[in-house]
């Protein structure tokens, strides 16, 4: 049976649960699932399809996760892909919301261009922040109006997973 691997780059931990989320998900449906950080993945070899995920961090995937799909692109480009982003800024369905948050994408689409993406309001948790993120994110929090916390929806992971096997053609 064909294998999909779901890799995840993180900073405070809370995108790993979401990846593991999505894994199970597509398990249930009856997929082999690998879950793994993006710098433990060697290559992409074998794999039929790749999920890829990262939080943001001032505007921007994390560095590692635009370098996994840097490093893979021609494998990947061969491939059927999906992205999901974890963040807390611009998760209002507005148009400037919409294309704020699209912009978070925009450079690692223009490497990998995936069958879809997604976008889930993430986790704010100051105590698993060092120093400097904690000092930008309370700045953030302070202009932006939004609050500390968990708005991970478990249930809007879990029927983003579930509707993409076919769109990744993969039984
Ligand atoms: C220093 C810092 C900068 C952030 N910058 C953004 C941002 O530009 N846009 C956004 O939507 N979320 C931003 N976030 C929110 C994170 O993307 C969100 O908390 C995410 O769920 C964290 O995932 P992690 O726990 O896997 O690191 C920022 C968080 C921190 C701490």
């Amino acid at each position: 049976m064909s294998k999909i691997l779901v890799t995840y780059a993180t900073r405070a931990g809370s995108t790993v649960a979401v990846a593991e989320k999505i894994g199970e998900a597509l398990r249930a449906n009856g997929a082999i699932v690998d879950v793994c950080a993006v710098k433990e993945v060697r290559d992409v070899n074998g794999y039929a399809a790749v999920i890829i995920g990262s939080a943001i961090r001032m505007g921007s995937w994390l560095p590692e996760a635009v370098e996994f799909a840097k490093r893979n692109q021609a494998q990947l480009r061969q491939l059927p892909t999906a992205f999901f982003t974890c963040h807390r800024l611009n998760t209002s369905d507005d148009v400037t919301s919409r294309q704020a948050r699209e912009a978070y994408t925009a450079p690692v689409r223009q490497i990998v261009t995936p069958k879809t993406e997604v976008f889930f309001n993430g986790t704010m948790d100051y105590a698993k922040l060092n120093f400097l993120d904690r000092t930008l994110a309370k700045a953030v929090e302070k202009s932006t109006n939004t609050k500390e916390g968990d708005f991970r929806n478990w249930d809007a992971i879990r029927a983003w997973a579930e509707s993409l096997a076919p769109m990744l053609q993969v039984a």
